[in-house]
This record gives C-alpha cells, sequence and structure tokens, in this order.
C-alpha cells in the first residue's frame, strides 16, 4: 500500500499555500483529489488547472465540516488548513485570534480526522497527513501558535497508537518558514511581516509537496512519522541572552 494503491485525496487549506501545492502533485498523480476552503475563486481556478473537485467550506461549522467530509471516501488526508496569530505579544492579542486560532488548527483538525477515519478503518486503506509546525516541537514566539502546534503533534503521535492495527499510517509535517500567505494573515503590517519572511531563502510551498509526496509513497511497511524541515539558513535554539532591566 503506497501512494499507487491510493485512489482519493482530501486537501484542507487548498486554495493557497501548502495545500494548493500538494494538490497540483497529487492530481499529477492521477489521484481524486478534493480539495477544501473557503475562497471559491481560489478553489475554482485550482479545479480549472488540475481537475480537483472543489468544497467551499469554513472548517469551523462543525456540521457543514462532518455533511461534507464525512461523505467522502477519502485514502490520503491532508490536514493542512490553519493560521498563526499573536506572533507580537501575548498581552495584548485580540481573545478573538485567540479563538480562531484553536478553532482552525486544533478543533477543527481533529474533526476533520475524525470525519475521515471510520471510512479509512473500513477500507483498511489511509494515510493522515497533519501539518504542525516546528513551532509545535520547539518555542518560537507566540504562546498561542504554538499551543496548536503543539496540539497538533500529540494529536499525531497518539493517533498512531490509536490507529494501531489498522494499517493507517500517520505522518506529520512540521515545517520552518516558508513563502505563503500564512504571514499576510500572521501580520497586520508590512514591517513586521518582513522581518520573518526576508534576508534568507525561504522554502517553497512545493518543498512541502514533495516531502509529503515523499512518505506518501514510501512502501506500506514504512509509516514517516515525523518530518522536520527548515530553511537552511533558519536554526531553532541559540544563546541569545536578554538582560531584565533593573537586575
Ligand atoms: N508558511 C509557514 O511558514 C508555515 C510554517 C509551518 C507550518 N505552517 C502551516 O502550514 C499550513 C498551511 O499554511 P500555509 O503556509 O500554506 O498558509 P496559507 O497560504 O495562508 O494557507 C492556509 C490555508 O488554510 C485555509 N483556511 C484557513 N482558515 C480556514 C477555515 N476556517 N476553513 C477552511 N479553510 C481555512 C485557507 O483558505 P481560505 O482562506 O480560502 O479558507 C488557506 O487555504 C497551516 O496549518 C500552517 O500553520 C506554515
Amino acid at each position: 500500500m503506497a501512494l499507487q494503491d491510493y485512489e482519493t485525496a482530501l486537501v484542507t487549506g487548498a486554495s493557497s499555500g501548502i495545500g494548493a501545492a500538494v494538490v497540483r502533485a497529487l492530481c499529477a498523480a492521477g489521484k481524486k483529489v478534493h480539495a477544501v476552503a473557503r475562497r471559491q475563486d481560489r478553489l475554482d481556478a485550482l479545479a480549472a488547472e488540475t481537475g480537483c473537485i472543489p468544497h467551499v467550506l469554513d472548517l469551523r461549522d462543525q456540521a457543514a465540516l462532518y455533511d461534507t467530509l464525512g461523505a467522502l471516501d477519502v485514502d490520503i488526508l491532508i490536514n493542512n488548513a490553519g493560521l498563526g496569530r499573536g506572533f507580537e505579544d501575548f498581552t495584548t492579542t485580540p481573545a478573538a485570534d485567540i479563538d480562531v486560532t484553536i478553532q482552525v488548527n486544533v478543533l477543527a483538525a481533529l474533526h476533520v480526522v475524525r470525519a475521515c477515519v471510520g471510512g479509512m478503518k473500513e477500507r483498511q486503506r489511509g494515510h493522515i497527513f497533519n501539518i504542525g509546525s516546528v513551532a509545535g516541537l520547539y518555542p518560537v514566539n507566540s504562546a498561542v501558535y504554538g499551543a496548536s502546534k503543539g496540539a497538533v503533534h500529540l494529536m499525531s503521535q497518539n493517533l498512531r497508537v490509536e490507529l494501531a492495527g489498522t494499517g493507517i499510517r500517520v505522518t506529520e509535517i512540521c515545517p520552518g518558514r516558508i513563502e505563503t500567505e500564512f504571514f499576510e494573515t500572521a501580520f497586520d503590517d508590512d514591517e513586521a511581516k518582513a522581518k520573518f519572511t526576508k534576508g534568507f531563502n525561504i522554502m517553497q510551498p512545493e518543498d512541502i509537496s514533495d516531502a509529503i509526496m515523499y512518505a506518501a509513497d514510501a512502501p506500506w511497511r514504512v509509516n514517516v512519522g515525523l518530518i522536520e524541515m527548515t530553511p537552511t539558513e533558519q536554526y531553532l535554539g541559540g544563546g541569545n541572552i536578554t538582560p531584565v532591566p533593573g537586575r
């Protein structure tokens, strides 16, 4: 059971960035691909380009999520839709930013898996990809985003345990910075956005879809559990010291 044995795929967050790149790669590999996001114009353009099947859906609408996704047979799930807020200062992060980050990155991600995994079990065929982040593995600079991606990390680890014996594979992808619309959503001003995206060779969405296709195409005996990937010029950790004023 490798890529050639899977027939259908579902990609959430397909209207831009990583999601759109994975839709292109899966369609090119001959899969029937369901593409989910809120922006219809983007999905329609992607459908015209690739032949994917668009589903306009706000994943925060739980009833609509189960109605739409529960009706699909999904072999490969790319659980990708997400956003980051709260990178500036936790004390001033609007409450609504905390809520939307958790609603999409955690709650919707859990319900998307739940909507698809029953059918995978019945067909004894499935591969779940959860798009986490290095922010789910290491401290970065958003308690909100880090909390959401930390949850994705442990969801992935625990799914491996809960799905033991079903034949369903689970892969978590933990990227560093990628040039996508993520940073348009994350920051309200261009200067803050530029600090995160300029001055180094940032990864491209296709770098992530390449990694996903590698894990999907590994022989069935292999479960690629976690892929951590950063730009060569981005590293995590380090010995920065910030003195506390007055001490
Ligand atoms: N870019 C990075 O540096 C980076 C690094 C690590 C991890 N990630 C993760 O990678 C994933 C994909 O992000 P990206 O970088 O490709 O950013 P992106 O280009 O902004 O894509 C985010 C996708 O999520 C969809 N989405 C957001 N809220 C949604 C909702 N309520 N319902 C349905 N779809 C929703 C968006 O579509 P609509 O707006 O059309 O709904 C869009 O297609 C996210 O989980 C992100 O946390 C990104």
